[in-house]
């Protein structure tokens, strides 16, 4: 929570300057702010824990084969950072033997801390948090993403054509590890992103499952898994998300 505070507060310092942008894909960019937070986040982790293994997005793999592995998006939500728009988050997973057991996403524009313990529960801030109760997709508020490589593929259009005339709205805020902590907190009934990283949902599944909710893959099975394409929701609406997902 410190080293995810401590980054947190340096992307909010930093928003407001014009970045560094570079690209690693068409239109999946980096900035400066994205290996600042990274290099404060890891020299933390380092620090505390030195044979521990850590997975950082922007190219950090420490592979020791040691049943502790830190999982870490430094900056969730850079399109936004980039732009000046305050909807990001730091997140930070801890996996042992390859199972999420802590997960945080702290929103420093927000100063809100999502966290969660295995069987612990999970909170916001000094608070509990649960899913919402809303049991029909007609009055559910979701959210979805897009994967980087849409203009090839087309990714999520056509889910996002079948979920829309389905629940009340859909919003698309632009990170991941937020969408999943909103669903976790009531915020947002359900979520669903095709081609998504571990550093995007190691923290926000887990904060998800402890608050009474599910994170699984589009045909319902458990993390961990090695499908990228996720549906969190209350539960609730698992299985009629599902039967959307399966049109297509
Ligand atoms: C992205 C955000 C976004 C999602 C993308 C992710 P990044 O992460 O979570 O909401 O739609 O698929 O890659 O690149 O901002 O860390
Ligand atoms: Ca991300
Ligand atoms: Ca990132």
């Amino acid at each position: 929570m410190e080293a995810g505070r401590a980054a947190g507060a340096l992307l909010r310092r930093r928003l407001n300057l014009s970045s560094q942008v570079s690209y690693k894909g068409e239109v999946d960019l980096v900035t400066e702010s994205d290996n600042l937070s990274q290099s404060m986040i890891v020299a933390r982790l380092s620090q505390l824990f030195p044979g521990h293994d850590i997975l950082a997005e922007e190219g950090l793999r420490r592979e020791s084969g040691a049943p502790f592995r830190w999982v870490v998006d430094p900056l969730d939500g850079t399109t936004n950072f980039a732009h000046h728009l305050p909807v990001f988050c730091v997140s930070i997973g801890l996996e042992i033997e390859g199972r999420a057991d802590m997960g945080l996403v702290y929103d420093p524009m927000r100063e809100e801390m999502f966290w969660a313990l295995r069987d612990e529960g999970a909170f916001l801030n000094g608070s509990r948090i649960r899913v919402s109760a809303v049991a029909d997709l007609g009055y559910s508020l979701l959210a979805t993403g897009f994967p980087y490589d849409i203009r090839q593929t087309g990714d999520n259009i056509a889910h996002f054509g079948n979920f829309v005339v389905r629940a009340q709205a859909i919003r698309r805020c632009g990170s991941a590890a937020l969408d999943l902590c909103y669903v976790a907190c009531g915020r947002f009934d359900g979520f669903w992103e095709m081609k998504l990283n571990p550093w995007d949902v190691c923290a926000g599944a887990l904060i998800v499952k402890e608050a009474g909710g599910r994170a699984t893959d589009f045909s319902g099975q458990e993390f961990p898994s090695t499908v990228s394409h996720i549906l969190a929701s209350n539960g609730f609406l698992h299985g009629q998300m599902m039967d959307v997902l399966r049109r297509c």
